[in-house]
């Protein structure tokens, strides 16, 4: 079969070593009660300490948000008792032959990100350090990197959450490094536009819109809420070893659209993907489920792009009986 994409899959210049993502973190624990159900007995009580109490023995003077108390596994501990060491990894195309760790050392602010501390070791110590970023609340994805191991988003993610001394910080596997912690993302890109990411709707838009039923969309929902952060693309092990797989991501858009009722693709775009380097390369260890920050699950959507394909081509065998 043709390939999807084009090369010969094989990587093509300097990546990081290729982690895949690990499990994902425990969730944080959710607010109780019934979504839409007020509380009958009016609302609970919150039970914050009173101000003493919330004061004392705390270090003071760590800016606006010194009064909260520090997670159980890392204690907010005094200014200058609290310095990490951040090991990033480094490559200029221009001047490295390798990429190589290059260690800071930086004392993060209660709370602070791992996309905060990098702005600020950049800002403070070496501003010849690049990364993306852009809207850091997890909405433009484009700060994902590897931190101690794990794929994430740097924003997303706090450094005392990690309960560890040390951050290692790795650009995304899959992909070739640019510069530093950032990679070229053309192959992620070239996937998703091959499956025409966009509403294939018949004829000209109503004046009042397109009307669809709240339960379609609802199944259409989960596929909205991709932000495009290549975290699933980075660790698929399939899209380690053949760098003609379309990807997670992709296919998860294709399926976004096929699940949508006013979208009118044919059926021949789903074929597209029909073969190894689409749904049939997916070896469904579901790696992009657990590493992607927006809960879409894309291995979802693959096999609901499966099970479309194989409707389709029976479909089309009993049509073609005498
Ligand atoms: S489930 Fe499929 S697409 Fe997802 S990471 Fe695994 S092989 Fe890749
Ligand atoms: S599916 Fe999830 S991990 Fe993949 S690009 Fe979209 S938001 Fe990121
Ligand atoms: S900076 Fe936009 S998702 Fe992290």
């Amino acid at each position: 079969m043709r390939p999807l994409l084009p090369g010969d899959g094989r990587p093509r210049r300097v990546r990081a070593h290729g982690r895949g993502g690990r499990s994902h973190p425990p969730r944080r624990p959710q607010a109780g009660g019934n979504p839409g159900v007020s509380f009958p007995e009016g609302f609970p009580q919150t039970g914050r300490r009173v101000l003493a109490q919330a004061h004392d023995n705390h270090p003071v003077g760590q800016g606006p948000r010194d009064h909260l108390q520090g997670r159980p596994n890392r204690p907010i501990r005094p200014p200058g008792e609290n310095i990490l060491t951040f090991k990033i990894l480094r490559f200029d195309a221009q001047t490295d032959e390798q990429p190589h760790f290059q260690a800071y050392r930086h004392e993060p602010k209660p709370y602070e990100t791992v996309l905060e501390a990098l702005k600020d070791i950049r800002d403070q110590q070496d501003p010849s350090l690049s990364f993306r970023y852009s809207c850091r609340e997890a909405v433009c994805g484009s700060c994902s990197v590897v931190i101690n191991g794990r794929i994430a988003l740097a924003c997303r993610t706090q450094v005392e959450d990690l309960g560890s001394d040390e951050v290692v910080i790795e650009p995304l596997p899959n992909l070739e490094i640019q510069k530093d912690l950032i990679v070229d993302l053309n192959p992620f890109w070239e996937a998703y536009r091959l499956v025409e990411p966009f509403l294939q709707a018949p004829g000209p838009v109503p004046e009042k819109g397109h009307r669809v039923a709240e339960r379609d969309m609802e199944k259409v929902f989960q596929y909205v809420t991709c932000i495009l952060c290549a975290c699933c693309y980075s660790a698929c092990p399939v899209a380690t070893r053949d760098g003609r797989y379309v990807g997670p991501a992709a296919l998860a858009k294709l399926t976004r659209f096929a699940l949508d009722p006013r979208d009118d693709r044919p059926f021949s775009a789903l074929e597209r993907v029909d073969g190894p380097d689409g749904v049939w390369g997916c070896d469904t260890v579901f790696r992009c489920n657990d590493v992607c920050p927006k809960d879409v699950r894309p291995a979802d959507g693959i096999a609901v792009l499966r099970r479309k394909i194989i409707a389709g081509k029976t479909k089309r065998l009993f049509r073609r009986k005498p």
